[in-house]
């Protein structure tokens, strides 16, 4: 299969195939559970650009429902990360006099309520109403609108030139980059800044995390295609920083063409990626191969800890367990529930694979044998909260281990 690029239109042909996929975030109900929706989930990169991307369009509008069950604050780990970001750009780049930042995507307002508690202008750009009421109810301005050309040139005649604009997890989702970027270009002020963060190629093919490929991310970022794409819509890709969230990401900062001279790390991280062939059609084929064995090592080690009589969990569901337990074909047979902190995806199941989940507290009270650690991005902070846990963890990123 052959699509063309979202981003310069060039030739896309498909090197990973992870099957029928549903919506990573559906989470239904059980009782809703007969017009699942479900794609062809194909990933491929462009030719001319090297951008990674989903070959099937699913419209915006059927993602990002009302009910849009992530809370960015879940994660306490997470809100510190985003604490510190506002903390940054309040000290390097809302220095002038009556700054105003722009947050694309901004959720429960997990990094605006520290710039709001600061009285920086600001605008949160969230479609999502569920969670825009919760970073209004923080005191944060809301713009309910998905983020394109034409929200960008309103921002600007409502409220001026941004300073910054940021944007956390939600830029590779958004399937009309383009029209974005020529948003970003409209809405920048002359020496302004378009920050923002996304789960990282590099890490992705380095960890054969297939499982962040999901129907949301319609894009995985490498710095050589936001380089690339920068370009082609008058912008310049002035920084490019690693960052471990997420499991790997990187902080990309654009600027105006010509506005800010590129650091040091823009042509570093170019030839890293360069030695790495991540701009290689060949990289995606291997990461399929090493997908299949991670696929066969988990669903076989499942297999033979079910004939002999063990308990096994799921922890964590992110929308990430959607893609792994229908790639892998896992369902209550071999995993009979998942455990996860997030009301709004309890009494719920996982979609296609009709996992139920439920509150981490059946999970402390079941004591099972052995849990799949699906949030495993979250490692850290869950296996430090469930240190009463006497089981084992499974994890299958890098590849299946037990721990
Ligand atoms: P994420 O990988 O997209 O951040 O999602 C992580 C999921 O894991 C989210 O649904 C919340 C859940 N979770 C827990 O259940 N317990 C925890 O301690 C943490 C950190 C996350
Ligand atoms: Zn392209």
């Amino acid at each position: 299969m052959e699509t063309s690029c979202r981003i310069c239109s060039g030739p896309v042909k498909a090197s990973i195939d992870l099957g029928d996929q549903p919506r990573g975030n559906a989470f239904p109900k059980s009782g809703e559970l007969t017009d699942e929706f479900f794609y062809r989930l194909l990933v491929g990169m462009c030719d001319s650009c090297a951008m990674v991307q989903l070959m099937a369009d699913i419209p915006q509008e059927v993602r990002y429902h009302d009910q849009y069950p992530y809370r960015a604050s879940n994660s306490s780990v997470h809100s510190a990360h985003f604490t510190g970001v506002a903390r940054r750009l309040m000290a390097t780049e809302l220095t002038g006099h009556d700054p105003f930042i722009v947050e694309i995507g901004c959720n429960d307002g997990v990094m605006l309520a520290t710039i709001a508690d600061s009285g920086v202008r600001h605008l949160g750009v969230e479609p999502s109403q569920e969670v825009a009421a919760l970073a209004r109810s923080k005191g944060i301005r809301i713009l309910s609108r998905f983020f394109d050309e034409e929200t960008a040139s309103d921002i600007r005649a409502e409220h001026g030139p941004a300073d910054a604009i940021f944007g956390a997890n939600v830029i590779a989702h958004i399937s009309h980059l383009d029209s974005v970027l020529k948003g970003v270009r409209t809405l920048l002020g002359p020496d302004g800044v378009f920050v923002f963060e996304e789960p990282y190629l590099g890490a992705v093919v380095e960890q054969t995390a297939f499982d962040l490929l999901y129907d949301e991310h319609s894009f995985v970022f490498s710095v050589s295609s936001i380089h690339a794409a920068a370009r082609l819509f008058g912008l310049e890709l002035v920084d490019a920083e690693p960052l471990a969230i997420h499991g790997g990401s990187m902080r990309y900062t654009l600027a105006q063409r010509g506005a800010r001279p590129p650091a040091p790390a823009v042509a570093d991280l170019l030839a890293t990626e360069r030695a790495q062939r991540l701009d290689q059609h060949a990289t995606l084929e291997e990461f399929a191969r090493r997908a299949e064995r991670v696929r066969d090592d988990l669903t076989t080690l499942l297999r033979e800890l079910r004939a002999d009589g063990k308990r096994v969990a799921g922890y964590g569901a992110p929308a990430k367990i959607t893609t792994v337990t229908n790639y892998c074909g896992i369902g209550t047979d071999l995993i009979p529930y998942v455990c996860d902190s997030t009301p709004a995806k309890q009494d719920r199941v996982v979609a296609g694979s009709h996992i139920p989940v439920v509150p981490p507290s059946v999970f402390l009270e079941d004591r099972p044998d052995y849990a799949v650690l699906f949030a495993w991005n979250h490692a850290e902070e869950i296996m430090a909260k469930e240190s009463g846990f006497t089981g084992r963890w499974i994890v299958y990123v890098p590849e299946v281990r037990i721990i």
